[in-house]
């Protein structure tokens, strides 16, 4: 079985690329099986190494066997991501990305993972959760299996994304080795190996999807304007359309009902600042937590403004000379604006990308918290608790039952409302107060996007790995 999982240095093309008049050569070797019972053609990977490391050389101060795995997803909405390559056309590819890493002398591999939509062609479903993470997963593995044959050091994954995307980096370095997925793996011939990562970059994840729709009402409540934009792919070009519209007396009267059962969520979690005190909320949702989100955006729009940018311009950024002194949450957050109706997440009709995520073989969506399930408004089925709490992060974190990646850079930008700032805040304070390597930022006036800092990415790895 493993035999057919051997990389093989000899399949590599040479190739080149230019980012700012300099020249990356690099080996690609593309469209690798990383399991022996594929269910889908995505189930494969593209590998790119620095060209040096073939002749005993060094980039960036990096060897053959030295080198950080740099592995990004392109997985966006919980659909399809298809493994990458530099110069893709394609509207989802971050090619820019493997680039820079190749220059920064990371071997990169990027593996193609199963999304919510992916069927046999014969009415069977093949995407559905937790196919995108047990893909993943297996890719690691292919990658650790085949240690001292395919360059690299299998004890450096770092692995990255965006949204769904950064969701799913984040479950990497959360759900290491975790028994969950085993069967699963066994089952597609992923190579005997581990798969825990060395360390996650995870941009905006949308993850925590349990909790998602009440802390999103803890934030938004109050606010029945939403605006997003509509998204369709043509010719290879993502194309926007703006979408607005108001909350429905439904959605209102259900609205207070999820911000109130934030709270005791919140509370159980017993998180703790950097000094050591208690992260809590008060039954009128305000407290102590809600003032680390708070300091965090102000810290945030100090160093926009520390950097020259007009910090004024934002509603609810109160400064005085030079100095940022209060955000007004009310106002900031009617600026930024709600994105989505309610619930956000479990939409009511089954019609949301992760209620789509938690269909099954047979079923294209099912409601994923007992909340919706309980005020559907189509005949549903609710997920099992066990699945739906495999693919939160947050899982692990609680009990101890995998590997967790020791260095964490999360990042979500201090305009996106496409989840709740809470729940990034949530992961990045549980992991702190268990002693993991936390780097976490809200970077001002960055709407939900990824890969906007790779200078500062790479520099963050070549702390870790140098
Ligand atoms: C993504 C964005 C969302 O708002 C969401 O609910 C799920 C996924 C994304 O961009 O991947």
């Amino acid at each position: 079985m493993a035999a057919g999982l051997r990389f093989d240095e000899a399949q590599g093309q040479m190739q080149t690329a230019t980012v700012d008049g300099q020249t990356v050569t690099y080996r690609a070797f593309m469209g690798i099986s990383y399991v022996t019972m594929p269910v889908d053609p995505i189930q494969q990977l593209n590998v790119f190494v620095p060209e040096a490391y073939f002749h005993g050389g060094s980039v960036n101060g990096y060897q053959r066997v030295t080198a950080p795995i740099f592995m990004p997803n392109t997985v966006g909405g919980y659909l399809p991501g298809p493994a990458d390559f530099p110069g893709n056309p394609d509207a989802f590819s971050r090619g820019e990305t493997i680039i820079q890493a190749l220059q920064r002398g990371n071997v990169v591999v990027s593996a193609g993972v199963r999304g919510r939509t992916q069927n046999d062609g014969q009415g069977q479903n093949t995407g559905k959760a937790p196919a995108f993470i047990v893909d993943m997963k297996a890719a690691v593995r292919y990658v650790k299996f085949n240690a001292g044959r395919l360059p690299g050091n299998p004890e450096r994954i770092i692995t990255n994304g965006t949204s769904a995307g950064g969701a799913t980096s984040a479950l990497m370095g959360a759900s290491g080795n975790a028994d969950f997925f085993e069967m699963r793996l066994q089952e597609l011939g992923a190579a005997l190996a581990t798969d825990d990562v060395f360390a996650v970059s995870a941009y905006c994840p949308i993850h925590n999807l349990e909790h998602a729709d009440a802390a999103y009402e803890w934030q938004f409540n109050g606010i029945t304007q939403w605006h997003r934009q509509r998204i369709r792919v043509d010719g290879g070009r993502k194309i926007c359309t703006p979408v607005h519209g108001q909350l429905t007396p439904q959605e209102q009267q259900l609205s207070p009902q999820l911000k109130a059962a934030f709270v005791p969520y919140l509370n159980r979690l017993a998180l703790k600042d950097a000094a050591g005190n208690p992260l809590s909320l008060g039954r009128d949702g305000e407290g102590s937590f809600k003032q680390l989100i708070l300091r965090v955006l102000k810290d945030s729009a100090q160093q926009a403004l520390n950097a020259g940018q007009d910090v004024t311009k934002y509603a609810g950024v109160v400064v005085q000379g030079k100095t940022v002194t209060r955000i007004d949450w009310p106002q900031y957050l009617r600026a930024i604006t709600r994105m989505k109706g309610v619930p956000a997440f479990d939409a009511l009709d089954l019609n949301s990308p992760e209620a789509d995520l938690f269909g099954n073989r047979l079923t294209a969506a099912r409601h994923f918290t007992p909340f919706a399930q309980a005020h559907t408004t189509v005949p549903a089925q609710l997920a099992d608790a066990d699945l739906v709490a495999a693919v939160n992060p947050l899982t692990y974190l609680l009990k101890k039952q995998s590997q967790v990646a020791r260095h964490w850079r999360i990042r979500h930008g201090a305009a996106d409302r496409d989840t709740a700032f809470a729940i990034p805040m949530i992961l990045a304070t549980k992991l702190q107060n268990q002693g993991y390597d936390v780097d976490f930022a809200m970077p001002w006036a960055t709407p939900h996007s990824g890969d906007y800092d790779l200078p500062a990415l790479f520099d963050w790895i070549d702390e870790l790995c140098q």
